[in-house]
């Protein structure tokens, strides 16, 4: 397994492999950069096919918090652990402390906080080892991300239908949600009450009925939502849904939802553009939940829901560049969080 010329290894400043005989830790937390701050990322647990999978992982997304949260304005780096094994089996308090004790080695250049397989619960585990960890209230209730995710996606609607519609308000547009989990689903509430028209779906179809019923949307089948005529597509299930196979299916005039990792290669940005079609770049549009977990970290530093609804400006900054410059979306995004990194 190669590290520094892996494909995804990225100028990063730290690569530590973590292992605990007695809980059977075996975790790799990948430090991408910290020239605006501590770095900041979640942890995952999962069952990867093998280590280089992990680490692929590791390098991948602690990569994409850096910029990410360059592009939010956040003093904070990029960074991300990955524990391999499936958390159902190997999660332990013991697994966690262990893990926290190799964050705490650290001494604070990494900050780790919920992801897929870890939950606030298990902050607070690490939190008895370390104090290098976030996404527990201070008084340690939840710190669920999720509702200022969804109110970011809900700026960045506004702002692409502002740029590429013309239209300042909501009323009568017509969004396609796919997804309607913590994010979607609240996302949906903000969209409904803007009086939007919504098509959704979900391959739960009792939440997706569920939820159609309340707000009034339109319920279809998960593999229909593609297909679609409206004008905005929000993807806020899984990553990957942008493929060259669904692009030509495509009937909206924006894309712009919280999953991460839309497009299944960065080149379908250009396959958007050549389309017309609008791309709200993923990590600029989903950035409220780290927005809210740097806040419970730093503190009122951060102010939370000024820097969230910041996305509609920071969006309408991208899309203008972009223009300007006859490039697509999301190298427009690229290089605004360069520059940020650069100039700090
Ligand atoms: P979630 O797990 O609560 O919801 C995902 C929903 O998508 C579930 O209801 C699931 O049944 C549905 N789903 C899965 N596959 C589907 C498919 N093929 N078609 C239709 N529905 C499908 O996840 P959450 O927290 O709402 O996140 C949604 C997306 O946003 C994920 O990609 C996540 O990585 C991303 N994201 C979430 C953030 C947060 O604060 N929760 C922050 C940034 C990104």
């Amino acid at each position: 397994m190669e590290c520094f010329s892996a494909p995804d290894f990225d100028h990063h400043e730290q690569v530590v492999f973590a292992h605990d005989a007695a809980s059977g830790l075996k975790a790799i937390i990948a430090i991408h950069n910290t020239r605006l701050g501590p770095a900041m990322g979640g942890c995952r647990i999962w069952p990867y096919p093998d280590e280089a999978a992990a680490l692929t992982d590791a390098l991948r997304l602690s990569r994409g918090m850096t910029y990410k949260s360059a592009l939010a304005g956040l003093p904070i780096g990029g960074g991300k652990a990955v524990v391999i094994g499936d958390a159902r089996h190997i999660k332990t308090p013991a697994l966690l402390r262990a893990l926290g004790r190799a964050i705490d080695r650290l001494g604070g250049r990494y900050i780790t906080a919920e992801d897929v397989g870890t939950d606030p619960t298990d902050m607070a585990q690490i939190a008895h080892v370390t104090r290098f960890v976030t996404g527990i209230s201070r008084d340690g209730s939840g710190g669920d991300p999720s509702p200022y995710t969804a109110r970011g996606v809900y700026h960045g609607i506004r702002a692409a239908v502002r740029h590429r519609l013309g239209a300042d308000a909501l009323t009568g547009i017509h969004v396609a949600v796919q997804g309607l989990g913590h994010v979607g689903s609240a996302l949906c509430e903000a969209l409904a009450a803007a009086g939007a028209r919504l098509t959704v779906t979900d391959v739960d179809a009792e939440r997706c009925h569920r939820l159609a019923h309340r707000l009034g949307a339109t319920p279809v089948a998960p593999d229909a939502i593609l297909d679609v005529d409206a004008d905005v597509f929000a993807p806020c299930a899984l990553g990957a849904v942008i493929t060259p196979d669904t692009v030509p299916r495509l009937r909206v005039a924006i894309v712009a939802g919280a999953a991460n990792n839309q497009l299944a290669t960065d080149d379908l940005a250009d396959a958007l553009k050549a389309r017309d079609i609008l791309y709200a770049p993923d990590y600029a549009i989903n950035a409220g939940g780290i927005i809210q977990v740097c806040h419970a970290y730093f503190g009122n530093d951060i102010p939370v829901d000024a820097r969230v609804a910041g996305i509609y400006d920071t969006l309408l900054d991208l899309f203008a560049r972009a223009e300007h410059r006859g490039i697509n979306t999301l190298a427009a995004a690229d290089g605004r969080a360069s520059e940020r990194l650069t100039n700090g």
